[in-house]
Formats: structure tokens, C-alpha cells, sequence
């Protein structure tokens, strides 16, 4: 994707130091565009559990390259040792994105096969930039499966705007590049067929408003933002052909963990004959689970998120601001779980299926 007409990954090794792994900063989007540097392990955790990374596809990454520079730092003489060290402490940031896990599962395994520090350096530098190329390869195969669905409404439209909802952000920022909500959206448009995305703001981060509409925005993608309670409206008013969202987790028989309130647009989508697609990465399966509402772990939040609201001032500062009673607590989930009943296709790199464990087997036959 580019900004500012400059192509950007999310995540790199930094030219001319490859002992450095460079991030754009996502606490600063919209308002700044910023890179930044993560020199050890210790630092990627901190990113990616303050929210500099954020995003399935992207945590998984940068758990990759945190591996990677915690194999820098790893002494000769407790090599292992520290690596494990380092992935469970990478594991620990944040609980509900199975990619997190899945990177550093494959990360170990990949340096496991090597006969000397030395060489297990140059497997976990070559894997981690693997899972990243993978990551971009996936989501550009969404894009093209997704494309079928769209282009399909826009014919019966009579190539009218087919408008799409999303919430949260699925997009080039939450994976390395491209996207998977956003994928098929981004391969309609640079096809010409004519697409509108309503983006729901996605409190208490903001993500759709402060991420999504940027993103969208940097492609010329059409868009309007929307508070979070207008999408069942839409809908109701045939304002909505589609919803694609993203996933964090999915369960073998296609439970959907995804950003809190994505599953009151699913029920919403339902009431209103509206399809309803989550569109992932093979490495947003979590094979072993079966039965997502109970077993998917969602991770709670601090309760300042949802206190408080920061963004820019209309004198161009960046504030945050107390929306409730100074007395007033608060709980703040970040996922929330659909069940597989109301999603009407999973989109993955191999092709669209139904959410069910049947239907994902097919795919995957190699979980069976
Ligand atoms: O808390 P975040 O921003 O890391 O949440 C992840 C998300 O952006 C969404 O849940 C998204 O739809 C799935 S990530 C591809």
C-alpha cells in the first residue's frame, strides 16, 4: 500500500541495520505518520501490547521479528533457553489473536533445525521475513476471492455503488499488507468497479475512524464514517449490501472472535437478509477449538479506554479528554464472538467457504 503515494509495508527490517525492526506507529494515525524503531525483543512486546502494532495479521509478524531479535540477543552458552523465554513473554501481550501464538510456535520450530546459534540466527531472520511475505501473499489471495463476491452485487446492481460495511480495522495495518476485510475491497476498486465502504468508528479505540478511514482514504477508496449504532439502520433502510469483516480468531467450526460489536452487525445482518463475511489468514484458525463463545480467551482492557477519547483539537493538538462522571467505572472487552450460524462465508487464501467445520475441513484438509 502507499502513503502519501509511497509504498510502505507495516513491518520491516530497517535499511542498513538489520538488526533493527522498524513499525509505523498506529497510536499516531491518523494525525501523524510516524516510524518507529524496535531494537529487542522487549520492545516489540511493548509495542505490540501498547497498541503500536495492532491488528491479527500484524501481531503476528511482528511476533515473528521479535523472535528474531531475541535470537540477536540470546547468549551462546542458554540459547534455547532465552528463546523460550522470549516467546512466551511475546505470547503473553495479548490473549485473543491466534496469530500471536501461531508466530511463535512456527518461529521455534524454524530454529529448531539448526546445529549452532550461529545458524539458528540465520533460520529465525529468514523466517520471520517468510511470515511476513506469506502474510501479504494470503491477503492479496483474499482480495482476489473476495473480488467474485463483489463484482457479483455489482452486476445486480447494474453497477451501481456496492456499499460495504466494515467495523474495526481489517486492513493493510492490521497485517503487513493489503488487508483481508479490506483485500477484496481494495481489488474491486483498482478493478473499477465502483465500491462504498461505511466504516463504523469502533469505539472505545476508534480504529474505523482513526485507522480504516485513513487507509481507505491513502487508496481513493469511497467512504463514509459512521458512529458504531448506525449499521442496523443502514441496513434496515437498504443502505448496506455487504459486510466483510475481519477476524482474530476463528474456531474450527467457524465461530468468529473479532472486534467488540461485530457480533450485533452479524445479528443485524441477519434480521435484514444482508451477507455477512469474515474474510482471514490460514493463520487465524485456531483448529483445536471447537466451540468459540466459551473457549475463545477475549481479552479485557483498560478501563481508560473507554473513559476516555483522545484525538486532535480543532488548534491541531492531541488530547484526551473524560467523557463520563469522575466517579463513573467501566468495563472495556475488546472481542466479542459470532457464532458461525450468522456468517454467511469465510474468504481465505485457499477460497470462500461456510462456516462450518465440514466446510473449513474441506479447505484444509491437512487439520483433519
Ligand atoms: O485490538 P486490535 O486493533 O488489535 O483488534 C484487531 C482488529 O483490528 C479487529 O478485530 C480486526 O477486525 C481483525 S484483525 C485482522
Amino acid at each position: 500500500m502507499k502513503v502519501d503515494g509511497k509504498p510502505y509495508r507495516t513491518v520491516w527490517l530497517k535499511a542498513g541495520d538489520e538488526r533493527v525492526v522498524q513499525v509505523i506507529n498506529q497510536i499516531k494515525l491518523p494525525h501523524v505518520f510516524e516510524t518507529q524503531d524496535v531494537r529487542c525483543v522487549e520492545d516489540m512486546c511493548r509495542a505490540i501490547r501498547d497498541m503500536t502494532v495492532r491488528g491479527a495479521g500484524l501481531i503476528g509478524a511482528c511476533a515473528g521479528f521479535g523472535m528474531y531479535l531475541a535470537a540477536l540477543e540470546a547468549p551462546d552458552a542458554s540459547f534455547d533457553l532465552a528463546m523460550e523465554k522470549a516467546g512466551a513473554a511475546l505470547r503473553a501481550t495479548r490473549p485473543t489473536a491466534s496469530n500471536l501464538a501461531w508466530a511463535v510456535d512456527r518461529m521455534l520450530k524454524a530454529i529448531a533445525v539448526g546445529l549452532s546459534p550461529a545458524q539458528q540466527r540465520v533460520l529465525a531472520k529468514a523466517a520471520a521475513l517468510r511470515i511476513a511475505d506469506e502474510d501479504v501473499q494470503h491477503c492479496r489471495r483474499i482480495g482476489e476471492h473476495g473480488l467474485t463476491v463483489i463484482a457479483e452485487l455489482a452486476r445486480s446492481k447494474r453497477d451501481a455503488p456496492v456499499n460495504i460495511l466494515t467495523h474495526c480495522n481489517a486492513g493493510w495495518l492490521a497485517f503487513v499488507d493489503i488487508g483481508s476485510a479490506t483485500a477484496p475491497i481494495y481489488a474491486a476498486h483498482d478493478v473499477g468497479i465502483p465500491v462504498h465502504v461505511w466504516v463504523d468508528e469502533t469505539r472505545p479505540r476508534n480504529q474505523g475512524a482513526s485507522l480504516t478511514a485513513w487507509e481507505l482514504g491513502q487508496h481513493g477508496v469511497p467512504h463514509t464514517l459512521i458512529s458504531d449504532n448506525a449499521g442496523g439502520h443502514l441496513m434496515q433502510h437498504g443502505l448496506v449490501d455487504m459486510v466483510i469483516t475481519g477476524s482474530d480468531r476463528v474456531t474450527r467450526n467457524g465461530d468468529v472472535a473479532n472486534k467488540i460489536g461485530t457480533y450485533l452487525k452479524a445479528l443485524a445482518a441477519r434480521d435484514n437478509g444482508i451477507p455477512f463475511y469474515v474474510a482471514l489468514p490460514s493463520s487465524t484458525f485456531d483448529f483445536s477449538l471447537r466451540d468459540g463463545v466459551t473457549n475463545i480467551p477475549i481479552e479485557e482492557r483498560d478501563a481508560a479506554e473507554v473513559r476516555f477519547v483522545s484525538g486532535k483539537t480543532t488548534g491541531g493538538a492531541m488530547e484526551s479528554v473524560q467523557i463520563c462522571p469522575d466517579s463513573t467505572g467501566a468495563r472495556n472487552w475488546g472481542f466479542d464472538v459470532t457464532p458461525a450460524r450468522l456468517v454467511s462465508k469465510l474468504i481465505c487464501e485457499r477460497g470462500l467457504c461456510d462456516a462450518n467445520e465440514a466446510a473449513i475441513l474441506a479447505l484444509f484438509p491437512e487439520q483433519r
